[in-house]
């Protein structure tokens, strides 16, 4: 390959669909990138396209931007010190086969290695203590698929605040802007031409794992998203009897409204493509069978273990799971009843059609509230300071759950930090709880029609559960602490007394004493 005449900026391992294109961002933004893979085609193919779409532009005067090298420790001899390395390459084990090929290779104490895969979060805190005597372990966890990676990402960086500082004009640079006023993001979509202005979707979030853990929200936040929609096409489809290509042309009108999405934009694409093969719409010939790659199980493991409601999003993976069991609903879709369906009338549409549009907006607001509320407590468990007014801005554009309705979150945060006080839950926002507050009659009929009509919507019905649970100041958790006591002796908390004193009452006595534990 090349030879190597200049020191480079940045090194890139994993030339995977994320790893190329992160490199090729980082090239459009003026940084030179000595990139490495086990693939020597991947190496190649890096190499050729940043050369072609070099010569195309209007930079075809500059230099190469991109080179490849041939093993790590070329790679290494490359770059210019305390050396920036991306490792771009799948979660788990091959993250640490790549760092023990580094420490062979020669890297040194100051080099910093930034993990930019959907790693657990865990790993990254034991990760960063692994290594710390051989090189910096930092984390950077990237969101917005294959164009964000090459057009500008959401970057959620995490761990040796110095090693922040190295990597902060870079990490600005390529991730994607948004519009400071609107909040919107500032489209770039050619290469060569990086968006200078705006506000850049980075932020350091925190120590070793503060990073991953936002990611992991993120994407727990993306599942439950996703699934809203899904079931809102399926209420559409089957309670309605609308074609995919006219649900089509109500998510692109719910895109121009609050429900304002990219996950809703491209679930409009998605529904509006026709299969090349059958000429049916593309969506009615996929399989009905959902994968995942963990985040969103692990957002809900999380949940649960921390103790934090988050039922919207646990549902959203639960709907994944009860997806891959084709057989069995093949057999019970024939063994089961349900209701009888009825044909609605076009007014029982159009009507369907306003409560469902409210019913998405008061379920997401819902679902966001439980994704802020678990990496609150999370960061309370850890003591990580999290800017949840930051958080909100880095996802405003480049990452999946991109939304304008992030714009009001950060808003939110924002006045409850100017206000001296601490926003413990979205729904207390008065933008939210008003908003809720005025649709949340049309959710509920939204809710009651798919039940009649049995068609599931775990996470249309579950947000609701959450939201009516905190509109509960007394929930029976009364009784099931009597119950708890009545077979266990586990005691209970009175009403009357002090937080934290214990009572007991004496279930199989005739006199049923009470007394405090
Ligand atoms: C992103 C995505 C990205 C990816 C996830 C989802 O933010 O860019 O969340 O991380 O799409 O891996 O994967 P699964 O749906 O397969 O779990």
């Amino acid at each position: 390959m090349e030879n190597h005449t200049k020191l480079y900026d940045v090194g890139v391992v994993g030339l995977g669909v994320m790893g190329k294109n992160l490199a090729l961002n980082i090239a459009d933004n003026h940084y030179r990138v000595a990139a490495f893979d086990l693939d020597s085609e991947k190496v190649k193919g890096v190499v050729l396209q940043e050369q072609t779409e070099r010569v195309a532009s209007k930079h075809s005067h500059i230099p190469q931007r991109i080179i490849g090298c041939n093993n790590l420790s070329e790679m290494l001899s490359s770059l210019d010190k305390p050396r920036v390395i991306v490792l771009s390459v799948p979660a788990g084990a091959p993250v640490d086969g790549v760092c023990r090929a580094l420490i062979e290779a020669g890297i040194e104490q100051d080099d910093i290695v930034i993990d930019t895969g959907n790693s657990l979060w865990t790993d990254t805190v034991e990760r960063e203590a692994r290594y710390a005597e051989l090189f910096t372990f930092f984390s950077s966890a990237v969101s917005g698929g294959e164009m964000g990676a090459r057009f500008g990402p959401s970057l959620m960086p995490s761990g040796d605040s110095k090693a922040w500082e190295r990597i902060k004009p870079i990490w600005e640079a390529i991730a994607a802007k948004a519009d400071p006023e609107t909040g919107l993001p500032i489209e770039r979509q050619e290469p060569g031409n990086p968006v200078i202005e705006g506000e850049p979707c980075t932020t350091y979030i925190g120590p070793a794992g503060a990073g991953h853990y936002v990611k992991m929200v993120h994407n727990g936040i993306e599942y439950a998203d996703m699934q809203l929609i899904c079931e809102a096409y399926h209420l559409l489809s089957d309670g309605f009897a609308m074609s995919a290509n006219d649900i089509a042309d109500l998510f692109e009108r719910w895109n121009r409204g609050s429900l304002n999405s990219y996950l809703m934009e491209i679930s409009a694409k998605v529904l509006k493509q026709a299969d090349p093969i059958s000429g049916k719409p593309l969506v009615e010939m996929i399989l009905d069978k959902a994968g995942q790659k963990g985040t969103g199980l692990w957002t809900a493991v999380s949940s649960l273990q921390i103790g934090c409601s988050a039922p919207t999003i646990a549902e959203a993976v639960y709907a994944r799971a009860v997806s891959t069991q084709k057989n069995q609903r093949r057999k019970l879709s024939q063994l089961l009843s349900g209701p009888v369906p009825v044909t609605p009338s076009i007014e029982e549409r159009d009507q369907f059609i306003e409560q469902l549009e409210s019913a998405l907006y008061c379920a997401k607001v819902a679902s966001y509230a439980q994704g802020f509320q678990l990496m609150a407590m999370t960061a309370k468990e850890r003591n990580w300071a999290l800017d949840f007014a930051q958080i909100a801005k880095i996802w405003r554009a480049g990452c999946i759950i991109r939304a304008t309705f992030l714009q009001s979150i950060t808003q939110a945060y924002q006045a409850a930090a100017i206000s001296g006080g601490e926003l413990d839950n979205l729904l207390m926002a008065d933008t939210f709880s008003q908003a809720l507050s005025s649709k949340q009659l049309d959710w509920r009929k939204a809710v009651s029609t798919a039940v009649l009509k049995g068609i599931p919507a775990p996470c249309i019905s579950s947000a609701l559960a959450y939201y009516d649970s905190y509109r509960c100041e007394v929930l029976p958790a009364n009784l099931l602490q009597g119950q708890r006591d009545f077979f266990g002796a586990h005691t209970f908390e009175r009403i009357d007394k002090p937080a934290g004193d214990k009572y007991h009452l004496n279930w199989s006595d005739e006199k049923r004493e009470i007394h405090k534990v």
